[in-house]
């Protein structure tokens, strides 16, 4: 598969979140069903992979995700870009360095491995980015990270973080119906050679034209139910986008979730999106993303569709 760089740290176009081996999306598959979808997606090319500390069943607890990415990639550690995130709580900050590194020692354990490509700060806490900044800039000095990044947060944090250290990767939601991003953080980004990973690219499956206003999520640990985009009234306020994009996906032998990575990568070249599937199959199909070429006009036309179109609701500012 092709690469891009985030700053300067080499990754597959598109990459994996791993996140639903653990939490978000119901039942969760048997541990060897996840290692070996995360290895096949390996084998098909994929060298960035997604976790995050905080990832495990129904979130309680740590570490369950990275354990089972720990596994996976021991064997390929040199080959792929690794990223986990610690979340820091309350407003009290000590010794901010010695916290963050605290949770990163947690993290390298069950990972299986003496450093992280790249360490994201998943949430804004009390603590004043520029004390994270300086936190993260002395464990790239340690050895003990390739880069830092942050997730889910404006442009005047990403900033002020960047004065003091550098970013290599800002991870915010984005996708074709959730396009907040692209006036202001999207620019700073490609300005400061900052890369940039849409999360939830395919807007929680809604982009795979696979959910509709009778779709029952599952009961147990599943975001689908409060994501106010999935509401029954929002999916079928949505389906005129849904359908457009099926339409121009069988014009170019796709599928539409296919597509809505392709439109993202043909329209930055920092974005590295990285879905999320608990599923082998289509964990494939959306790697194979990387292979559709849009031409300059298709572009323009899925642009022109989309601005014609009204967004309904959006996925909300809870979840990890
Ligand atoms: N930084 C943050 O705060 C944050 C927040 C959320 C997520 N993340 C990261 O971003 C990654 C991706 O986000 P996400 O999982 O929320 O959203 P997503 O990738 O937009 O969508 C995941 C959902 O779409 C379905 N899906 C994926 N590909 C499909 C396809 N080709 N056809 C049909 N359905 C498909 C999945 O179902 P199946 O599993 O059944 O395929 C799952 O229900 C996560 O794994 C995690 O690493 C980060």
């Amino acid at each position: 598969m092709k690469k891009r760089l985030l700053r300067d740290i080499e990754v597959s176009e598109v990459g994996m979140g791993c996140m639903a081996f653990s939490h978000g999306y119901g039942k969760i598959p048997a541990e060897q069903y996840s290692i070996e979808a995360i290895q096949n997606a390996y084998d098909h090319g994929c060298t960035f992979f997604d976790t995050a500390e905080v990832y495990s069943p129904n979130l309680s607890g740590i570490g369950h995700n990275e354990l089972i990415v720990g596994k996976a990639l021991k064997g390929v550690r040199e080959n792929v870009v690794i990223a986990t995130k610690l979340m820091l709580h309350g407003f009290g900050f000590g010794n901010v360095y010695q916290t963050v590194r605290n949770h990163l020692e947690g993290s390298l354990e069950r990972l299986q491995t003496d450093y992280a490509d790249l360490y994201y700060l998943h949430r804004m806490s009390g603590v004043p980015v520029e004390k994270v900044a300086e936190a993260m800039g002395r464990l790239i000095d340690d050895g003990l990270i390739r880069g830092w990044g942050l997730s889910q947060v404006d442009v005047d944090v990403i900033d002020r973080a960047q004065r003091v250290t550098p970013l290599a990767a800002i991870q915010n939601i984005y996708s074709m119906v959730e396009r907040d991003s692209e006036t202001e953080i999207i620019p700073y980004c490609m300005e400061h050679n900052i890369g940039f990973v849409p999360f939830s690219p395919i807007a929680s499956g809604l982009l795979s034209g696979k959910i509709t206003a009778q779709t029952q999520f599952e009961k147990n640990d599943d975001v689908r139910n409060w994501v106010p985009q999935l509401s029954r009234k929002n999916i079928e306020g949505n389906q005129p986008i849904v359908e457009m994009l099926k339409s121009f996906a069988e014009t170019k032998n796709a599928t539409p979730a296919q597509i809505s990575l392709a439109w993202m990568l043909h329209k930055y070249p920092n974005v590295v999106p990285i879905p999320g599937s608990k599923n082998k199959e289509r964990i494939i199909e959306n790697l194979d993303s990387a292979n559709i070429t849009l031409t300059g006009e298709e572009f323009a036309a899925l642009e022109a569709e989309l601005s014609r179109h009204k967004v309904y609701g959006h996925r909300g500012l809870g979840g990890f």
